[in-house]
């Protein structure tokens, strides 16, 4: 889930997931405490966003994605919702994690596997790998890797802190309600949280 601070710090956050359990779920966790999250109930790989975000953060859902039609869907979406020069976080199990998630089949990633499937559209611009222990006493070798959507002049940027390890719907989008750079990077702490 992502933090209330967080929440606060992004304008219009959408969290994404096909099922409406997860999403009830999260709603339940965040409580009254911040009413500005839209819910969306949705096929990622079939989104139709009404608008473009800054931010695109996937934890654990891109590995579902075992075809290349859909990979190449999810793409598309991508396309859609990023604006040039925003941010796209995702993190799947790593070539060395687990082979199946919630039972499912799913297919491990690294920076090297997921720069093609993304396309030229995408820079890479940081990847680092964690091991997330879970409830249940199993440690969950995951990657999350940190691209950015090309403009035509390019950039550089160096992301120096963690990539946050945020747990909650799928797919979360969001805007910054300042337009910083440098800010995203200095935000992201070690304690896994976007603390603003
Ligand atoms: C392993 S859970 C991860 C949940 C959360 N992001 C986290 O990090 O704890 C994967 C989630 O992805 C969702 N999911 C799988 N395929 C999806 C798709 N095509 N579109 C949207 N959500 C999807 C599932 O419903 C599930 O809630």
């Amino acid at each position: 889930m992502w933090t209330l601070c967080s929440l606060e710090s992004f304008a219009s956050p959408r969290f994404l997931d096909l099922s409406g359990a997860a999403l009830a779920a999260d709603k339940r966790r965040l409580g009254d405490r911040y009413t500005g999250v839209q819910w969306v109930v949705a096929d990622v790989t079939k989104w139709q966003p009404s608008q473009t975000y800054d931010l695109w953060h996937d934890r654990a859902a891109f590995h579902f994605l075992t075809d290349h039609a859909d990979q190449s869907a999810y793409v598309d979406r991508l396309k859609l919702a990023v604006k040039s020069e925003g941010y796209v976080v995702i993190g799947t199990f790593a070539p060395d994690g687990p082979e199946r998630c919630s039972g499912l089949p799913i297919l491990r990633h690294d920076a090297d596997t997921l720069a093609p499937i993304l396309g030229s559209d995408f820079v890479l611009i940081d990847t680092r790998r964690q091991d997330h222990a879970t409830p249940w006493g199993v440690v969950q070798r995951f990657q999350f890797s940190t691209f950015r959507r090309a403009q035509r002049d390019g950039f550089a940027v160096t992301v120096k802190e963690e990539t946050p390890n945020i747990q909650s719907s799928a797919v979360g989008c969001c805007s910054f309600r300042r337009r910083r750079v440098s800010g995203l990077v200095q935000k992201i702490t070690s304690s896994g949280t976007w603390a603003v």
